[in-house]
Order: C-alpha cells, then sequence, then structure tokens
C-alpha cells in the first residue's frame, strides 16, 4: 500500500522536526563548496530550509505531491520548486555537484539501483550522493512494536539494509562509499509520544490495517494513563546518512 501524502501534508508538517535534525552536520559537510544541489522528495522542506539556510548554492526541490509542496511553499521555504516523481530526474546529465534525499528511500521501491543510476547521469564526474534513512536496528527495536505487532516487519520491508544500499550505490558506478549512524538521546514513550502518534506521525500507521493502529493506540494510552503520563518504554531515534562519489573525478 502506498502513502497518500497530499493528504497527509498537513499533519506531517505539524510533526516532523523542522530546522535541524539527525545527519544534518553530516549533510552539510557533503554540501560543503557545492554550486548547483538537488534535493529528491523534498517534501514539506524541512531539511531543503536547513540546506537553504546553509549554502550560497543553487538548490532544486523535486516533490511529487502537490499537497507536501504546499506546506512547504506556505512556510517561505527557500529553493526552486519542481514537481518530479524518482527514478525519473528531469535535468540535464551532469548538471549538479550533489543529490540528495533524507526519508524517501523507503518509497522507491525494493531495488533503489534506478534512483541511483539517475543520480549518477544528473552528477558531475567526482558529485556526490548522500541519503539519509532509517537503519533497521532501530526499526527492529523499536518500543512501538509493543503496540503494534505489525510495526516492525511494515518498516524492515521498506526501509532496505543500509549494505544493501551501499551494493546499489557501488552498481551503479559510485565509489567512496560510506555510511554513519546518529542517534538522539533516549526519551520515554510519554503524553507528548502518544500525541504524535494519535497524529499519525509515520506513514508507517497509513500502511498497517485501521483496526491494528485503533487496538494498539488504545492499549498505548492505557499505559500512559496507568503511568501518570508515561511508561517504562524509552524510544532512543537512529538514523544513518550513507553517501558516496560519483564514478571518475
Ligand atoms: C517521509 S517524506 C520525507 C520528506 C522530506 N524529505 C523530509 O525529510 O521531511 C517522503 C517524501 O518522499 C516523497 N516521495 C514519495 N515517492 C517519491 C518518489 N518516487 N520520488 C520522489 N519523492 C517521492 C513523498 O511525496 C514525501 O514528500
Amino acid at each position: 500500500m502506498t502513502v497518500n501524502y497530499d493528504q497527509i501534508a498537513v499533519r506531517y508538517d505539524a510533526h516532523r522536526p523542522s530546522g535541524s535534525d539527525l545527519c544534518f552536520d553530516r549533510l552539510a559537510e557533503v554540501l560543503a563548496g557545492a554550486r548547483r544541489i538537488l534535493e529528491v522528495g523534498a517534501g514539506t522542506g524541512n531539511t531543503t530550509r536547513f540546506v537553504a539556510r546553509s549554502t550560497d548554492a543553487t538548490l532544486v526541490a523535486m516533490e511529487p505531491s502537490v499537497g507536501m509542496a504546499a506546506q512547504a511553499c506556505a512556510k517561505g521555504v527557500g529553493g526552486e520548486w519542481v514537481r518530479g516523481e524518482a527514478p525519473q530526474l528531469p535535468f540535464r546529465s551532469g548538471s549538479f555537484d550533489v543529490v540528495y534525499s533524507t526519508y524517501v528511500l523507503q518509497h522507491v521501491g525494493d531495488d533503489p539501483l534506478a534512483l541511483f543510476e539517475a543520480c549518477a547521469r544528473v552528477l558531475r564526474p567526482g558529485g556526490r550522493t548522500a541519503h539519509i534513512t532509517v537503519p533497521g536496528s532501530y526499526i527492529a527495536g523499536h518500543p512501538l512494536n509493543h503496540y503494534f505487532p505489525s510495526f516492525a516487519k511494515i518498516d524492515l520491508s521498506r526501509f532496505l539494509p543500509v549494505e544493501r544500499l551501499a551494493v546499489a550505490l557501488e552498481t551503479a558506478g559510485f565509489r567512496d562509499v560510506r555510511w554513519d549512524l546518529e542517534c538522539e538521546q533516549p526519551k520515554a514513550l510519554n503524553r507528548a509520544y502518544l500525541a504524535r502518534v494519535e497524529s499519525k506521525f509515520l506513514s508507517t500507521f497509513d500502511i498497517m490495517s485501521p483496526a491494528e493502529y485503533e487496538t494498539g493506540l488504545a492499549r498505548f494510552r492505557e499505559d500512559v494513563e496507568a503511568g501518570g503520563g508515561t511508561t517504562q518504554h524509552v524510544v532512543t531515534r537512529e538514523a544513518v546518512l550513507i553517501q558516496a562519489r560519483c564514478g571518475s573525478s
């Protein structure tokens, strides 16, 4: 099942971090010195805004959902916005120094090779690609698995292991592939987190059955009330940035 981002754009924007997030400092390192940058799946512009503020480069933000892009527009996010859907990248060959994405690879199917090949095409020789995604360890150990039995199954099937992404990058002609993991401080699964689940802040909740979502939410609510506003579970957010250099330099 696919996620209808036009439908969830407003609530997505309300419950996602904006400005700076895990791996953003590493992304800034990749972008240093770039003159033309492409973001794939820019969404409501949370990363776009960070990048637009941290570089003087020309930034092109590609996004298929009109609703998501409208949120970015309402926030006054910078960049040249283009409607488009990966793996098609409607740009001239060799026209970018960096192509990046944040939390988009789970939407390009179980084979990211076509996207990475397209990235290689639009990058100049020696250009770089970088993608922030969610590692399997985080999904498998997520405390929401206590409430939603198919949580890990859904997300492990769409967020590919970083090792598979690395192989796909090399197959697409990239070299110097590396990845770095970052973690946040542990946070209680408490009333504030419950509010985020109530708003379906993860697309996973749109993919599981409505019955599973309602049952899990009720159990989570009960635990929060019984614990005086918190549960015994903690969540430690993790993200991974995988990056590589294009062909010959
Ligand atoms: C989880 S959101 C991430 C948005 C933004 N990058 C962020 O970090 O907040 C996934 C985004 O990818 C977009 N998307 C889905 N399929 C796509 C595709 N094939 N090509 C490009 N973007 C896609 C969605 O419309 C949505 O905006």
